[in-house]
């Protein structure tokens, strides 16, 4: 039996895990439960999965009488570390969004507990600390749920020990894929959200339609599996059937296939080394009929670029990238600007943020600060 604290319950990734969760109640035990600003949704889940700790990091709140004395309360930023560190828990699964789950990580991984890893930017901002603390994947502390590096983790396992000569990240090429330049720039907040294959969370959906999602995930793979970005490969894959492969010494490709559903890595993870159902439809690959695949387009899709160029500055050049792009990523989802000025904020901030050395978190959290700020004040000035 697993004991598991899920951060980040109310979003997308959470309620799913929760989901494969309630299948097979004979191996996971919900323990503590984390929200950031959905209260209803933290109660209602409360209720039905009754978690010894409840966690709401977005500050103190009233609670309905009947949650009260269901489970332990704790409330702001800091209880999501304390959620991440709970004596009883042995798994944390970090499906919180952006760059506050780096804390968390951190706190989980020096408290000796198995993390499975949604939240992608955490691993963006500080992948060589969050590394350094876990060790290889092959350890199995430290285990991917993001689709395409869940895949090349499973290609990987089959391996045998031997080593990747590339890695091929695919991606759907979003809403966007055949888009000019100059109508993806001016695109809506509502065509940003249609994503034409996956269903995720408001921030990932706008990453995925700028391929500033693709860029976060090239980062994500160099450090999960030690691979330097001049072998990390993006395939443009309309059908989002093949979640990524591996390329060996011998010229053998190895791909994992499966739907576009969270719910398998999610659990795989969760479940590693065993596979257990996962209440989806099986891959019906006569119904898919074609798998296609094309190369991206740098051009109308810079960010790939600037995550190449960021993984060579090194030290906090990523955790910069990353927050700017959060930072106008909301401000894209407010209305304040356009699709386009989400990779101009990112550029701006990247040209005048000095590159400095990472030798501790806090290296990784003033990097996060000030580019923010900076990104923050452009924003501002574009009104
Ligand atoms: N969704 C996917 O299919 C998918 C696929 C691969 C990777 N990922 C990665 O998984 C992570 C979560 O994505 P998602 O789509 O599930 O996001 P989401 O639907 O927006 O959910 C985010 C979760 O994080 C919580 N949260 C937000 N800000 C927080 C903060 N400052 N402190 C603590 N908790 C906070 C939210 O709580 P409230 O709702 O209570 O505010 C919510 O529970 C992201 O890093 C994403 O890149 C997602």
């Amino acid at each position: 039996m697993q004991k598991i604290a899920i951060l980040g319950c109310t979003g997308s990734i959470g309620t799913q895990a929760l989901q494969v969760a309630a299948l097979h109640p004979d191996r996971f035990r919900v323990l503590a439960l984390t929200a950031h600003s959905s209260a209803e949704k933290l109660f209602e889940l409360v209720r039905r999965f009754r978690p010894e700790y409840a966690f709401y990091t977005g500050g103190e709140i009233a609670l309905p009488e009947d949650v009260k004395s269901l489970c332990k309360w704790s409330f702001g930023t800091k209880a999501l570390i304390e959620a991440a560190r709970l004596p009883e828990v042995d798994t944390v699964l970090d499906a919180v969004m952006g760059m506050a789950g780096l804390e968390a990580v951190l706190a989980a991984g020096k408290a000796g507990k198995k993390v499975l890893l949604a939240n992608k930017e955490a691993l963006v901002a500080g992948g060589a600390l969050v590394m350094e603390l876990f060790g290889p994947v092959g350890n199995h502390r430290l285990l991917p749920v993001d689709s395409e590096h869940s895949a090349i983790w499973q290609c990987l396992e089959g391996a045998h020990g031997c080593q990747p000569k590339e890695l091929i990240l695919t991606a759907s090429g979003g809403p966007f894929r055949t888009w000019t330049l100059e109508r993806i720039r001016k695109a809506t907040i509502g065509e940003a959200l249609g994503h034409p294959t996956w269903s995720m969370g408001r921030k990932i959906t706008v990453d995925s339609a700028t391929m500033f999602n693709k860029a976060l995930e090239i980062i994500e793979a160099r450090w999960l599996f030690d691979v330097p970005h001049e072998k990390i490969r993006v395939h443009i894959h309309p059908q989002s059937i093949v979640h990524s492969a591996v390329r060996f010494e011998d010229g053998t490709v190895i791909a994992q296939m499966g739907i576009p559903d969270m719910r398998l890595p999610i659990l795989y993870a969760m479940s590693w080394p065993d596979r257990l159902p996962t209440g989806t439809e099986d891959l019906d690959l006569f119904k898919i009929g074609t798998l296609t695949f094309e190369k991206p387009d740098d051009a109308r899709f810079p960010a790939m670029d600037m995550a190449r160029s960021c993984l060579d500055a090194g030290g906090t050049a990523c955790a910069v990238l990353n927050a700017a792009n959060e930072e106008a990523v909301g401000a894209f989802l407010q209305g304040k600007i356009l699709l386009g000025e989400i990779y101009d904020t990112v550029s701006f901030v990247l040209d005048r943020l000095p590159t400095l050395a990472v030798r501790e978190a806090g290296d990784i959290f003033e990097a996060d600060r000030r580019a923010r700020e900076m990104a923050r004040e452009r924003i501002g000035g574009l009104k």
